[in-house]
């Protein structure tokens, strides 16, 4: 018989291709959550407060993290990106609607990477009007978001992946933060080197982890990063089975 087809979308049997290249299996059977991207946190009906974020890193990691055979939940603040084939995507704004879907989705997970860019402040009151240019000068009140890797409490997934964006003193600022975050690791990296700024393609990162070990990766395409990331905390994992043992 001879009829019309439909052809799956190139894109697709490209991801298809790629997760049969690159994908081990070690996350098969293992619940992983991502996030990723920005959040918004509103002051009028037209205007939020914001970072630079394109979340490409974070849905490099779901993207790997379900190469692997992972069960990957993606907590995405808003990206123009494509939800990568097989992941599960929970679109957020805020980083009060980040926490809530976190701490829901995190209940039960084995891995938590914590690409996202959450917003440290939001403005303290939200206008129900637009603010209307009025004084010369305005001045915005701003409260803290809450700390959500922090405060996981017992939702806390058995591995904990968190990221540190810093202009200047990466190594120490990094190893604060993975003490006061209580994570596992921390990925660092300086959006104002060359080739690696927001948005760019490539990533070039530092792994730190809880043992004390120390990788400095070359710069490369966010997938293979994300690869080398799901690597490293596989390994940590082993290590702390072991450790229990
Ligand atoms: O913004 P900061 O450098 O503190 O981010 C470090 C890590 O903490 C990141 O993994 C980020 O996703 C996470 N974070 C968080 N809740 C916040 C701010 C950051 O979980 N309110």
């Amino acid at each position: 018989i001879t009829a019309m087809g439909r052809m799956t979308p190139p894109e697709q049997i490209f991801q298809k291709t790629r997760q049969m290249l690159t994908g081990g299996d070690q996350l098969k059977g293992k619940k992983v959550v991502v996030s990723a991207g920005p959040t918004f946190e509103p002051l009028d009906p037209v205007r939020y407060l914001s970072n630079r974020s394109s979340g490409k890193m974070g849905y490099a990691l779901a993207d790997a993290a379900a190469a692997y055979g992972g069960k990957v939940v993606l907590v995405s603040g808003p990206a123009n990106l494509q939800t990568p084939p097989g992941v599960q995507i929970v679109d957020i704004q805020t980083a009060e609607e980040m926490k809530r879907a976190l701490t829901n989705h995190c209940r039960g997970a084995d891995f938590l990477y914590m690409a996202a860019a959450v917003a440290d402040y939001k403005p303290s009151s939200y206008n129900k009007q637009k603010i209307h240019r009025s004084a010369k000068s305005i001045k915005l009140d701003l409260s803290a978001s809450p700390d959500i890797l922090k405060n996981l409490g017992t939702n806390r997934p058995k591995v904990v992946v968190g990221f540190a964006l810093e202009t200047e003193n990466l190594e120490a600022r990094a190893l604060d933060k993975m003490r006061a975050k209580k994570v596992d690791m921390i990925v660092a990296n300086n959006p104002m080197e060359k080739g690696i700024e927001f948005g760019s393609e490539s990533n070039r990162v530092t792994i730190f982890s809880r043992g004390g070990t120390k990788k400095k990766l070359d710069i490369m395409p966010k997938f293979d990063v994300a690869i080398a990331i799901i690597k490293e905390s596989l390994n940590l994992a082993g290590r702390k089975k072991r450790g229990k043992k």
